[in-house]
């Protein structure tokens, strides 16, 4: 197995007339021959998942929206979820670098799909060049492409909480990143309020707000090919129950950081070479951690297939397939603390356990660290790693549990020498978003998460409320 170029080219193609050059453009042009019901049963078919991190059936979750659709007044929106900020990834600013076409076609076929008259790509407002990108060809594109569904470009805040689909609303809809107790389905996007022409038994939200379908830059960047050539073709690679490619990024102690797509069921020691260039020289690899986002996989198990199914088998999980890979050089205890620091930072604080418990555990995380932790430190650790969780209304809060409690039981060697205080002081490792990645080059990290205080703010002194709890106080 090796690169394999279905979504990610090796030169970008930033033009419509390179674009269908290339043979885009098809898949919109079948989609809208089958129409939306043989357009959701062909994505059914493909066996595409999302690769947003869930891994959840794309077909599935179009056929709920556009089932959910039929039962309300106002047309459902679909919301490109671009705000990628989970640290070690930077496959979908690769993507709409290099190919904004694929993802804007591939929007416009779940548009067609579940009925919508809208589309909305996401983005963090510091991402200049792929803003850039998706302006140009929305600004270009022949009107027949569109059809009348309005295609636009919304920009986010660098929270990490941006890219919870649920948060991502409340941004597009005008508020702070603050994840929502979500129903099975998705609304939001230009709430109207009760409409007075509601027909009886419509299905909306108390703020009127229609049905919406979220889906991740890679996983509609997928359609177009999907509907282009069929089912079948997609499925020509991967393994039954994760078709397809995937687009990997890699970073940490490798000779070299990249971003590359290969055919899913590779080994990830594979990636690890071809994208990563191995080891870097004198090293050993012990480690690596798909994000913030699971458990992670020490090296023995590196031989483990990049599917979704393979790696929750090996006790960790596909994520977003940004992997921050780890060698002997790696104090794991910093790492566990670096995460811990990003994850209690970036929490939001409308449940308490997670603001708090997880504010706990980094502390105690940069103790051990500092090889000066107290005789309680340990035991306390473990306990508020039971229940960070408690009432949680986003995944987050889940993922510190996972990312902490596999480092402490991968690595209890590691953590025993911190507890004695029998191994020098080490600094928490930097994890962070990637600002930049230059393909060949190291991976540039935003440091900023070093000065954000726990409020959010990047003030000397925290106020010590909760970011949810300060937003509230500076609303007029
Ligand atoms: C804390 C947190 C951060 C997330 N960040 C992102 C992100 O940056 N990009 C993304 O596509 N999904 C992100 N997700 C997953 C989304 O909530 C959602 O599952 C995804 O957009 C669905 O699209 P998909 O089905 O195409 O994967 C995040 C989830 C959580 C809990
Ligand atoms: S689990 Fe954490 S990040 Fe998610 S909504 Fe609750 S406090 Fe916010």
């Amino acid at each position: 197995m090796g690169v394999e170029s279905r979504i990610l080219p090796a030169e970008p193609i930033t033009t419509w007339a390179a674009y269908q050059g290339a043979g885009g453009g098809s898949g919109l042009a079948i989609a809208r021959k089958l129409g939306p019901a043989a357009t959701i049963d062909e994505v059914d078919a493909s066996g595409l998942r999302g690769r947003g991190g869930g891994g959840f059936p794309t077909g599935k979750k179009w056929r709920t929206v556009a089932n959910y659709a039929t039962t309300g007044a106002l047309a459902p929106t679909v919301v490109v979820n671009g705000a990628e900020g989970e640290p070690g990834t930077f496959k979908d600013r690769s993507i709409l670098r290099r190919n904004p076409c694929a993802v804007v076609e591939g929007a416009l076929i779940a548009a067609l799909a579940v009925g919508a008259e809208r589309v909305v790509i996401a983005v963090k407002r510091g991402f200049g060049a792929e803003r850039e990108a998706l302006r140009a060809v929305i600004g270009s594109m022949a009107p027949e492409w569109a059809d009348g569904v309005g295609v636009e470009v919304a920009t986010g805040p660098d929270e990490y909480l941006f890219g919870e689909e649920t948060a991502l609303l409340e941004v597009i809809d005008g508020r702070p990143p603050f994840p929502r107790i979500a129903p099975p389905y998705r609304e939001g996007v230009a709430e109207l309020g009760p409409q007075p022409s509601e027909p009886a038994g419509a299905v909306l939200a108390p703020g009127g707000a229609p049905p919406t379908l979220v889906d991740n830059v890679e996983t509609l960047a997928n359609v177009a090919g999907i509907l282009a050539e069929g089912a079948d073709w997609f499925r020509s690679v991967g393994t039954p129950e994760s078709p397809g490619t995937i687009v990997c990024t890699i970073t940490g102690a490798t000779a070299r950081h990249g971003v590359a797509e290969v055919a899913m069921g590779t080994p990830l020691a594979e990636v690890i070479d071809i994208v990563g260039g191995g080891p870097r020289r004198g090293r050993r690899l012990v480690a690596a951690m798909s994000g913030v986002a699971n458990p992670v996989l020490p090296a023995d198990r590196f031989d483990t297939p990049l599917s979704y199914e393979a790696m929750t088998a090996a006790g960790s999980g596909l994520g977003a397939a940004g992997f921050l890979v780890f060698d002997d050089s790696t104090d794991m205890v910093a790492v566990a603390a670096g995460a811990s620091r990003f994850l209690a930072i970036e929490s939001c604080g409308q449940c308490t356990p997670c603001k708090q418990d997880g504010l706990d555990i980094a502390a105690r995380l940069e103790r051990l660290c500092a090889s000066a932790a107290e005789e309680s430190d340990l035991a306390e650790l473990l306990e508020r790693l039971e229940t960070v969780t408690e009432s949680r209304r986003c995944y987050l809060a889940a993922q510190h549990q996972l990312v902490v409690g596999s480092i402490v039981d991968a690595f209890p060697d590691a953590v025993s020498a911190h507890a004695r205080g029998s191994v020098p002081a080490t600094p928490v490792e930097l994890i962070a978003p990637v600002r930049e990645l230059a393909d060949g080059g190291a991976a540039v990290l935003d440091e900023r998460i070093v000065a954000k205080q726990p409020d959010w703010s990047f003030d000397p002194i925290d106020s010590g409320k909760p970011p949810v709890e300060r937003w509230a106080e500076s609303e007029p």
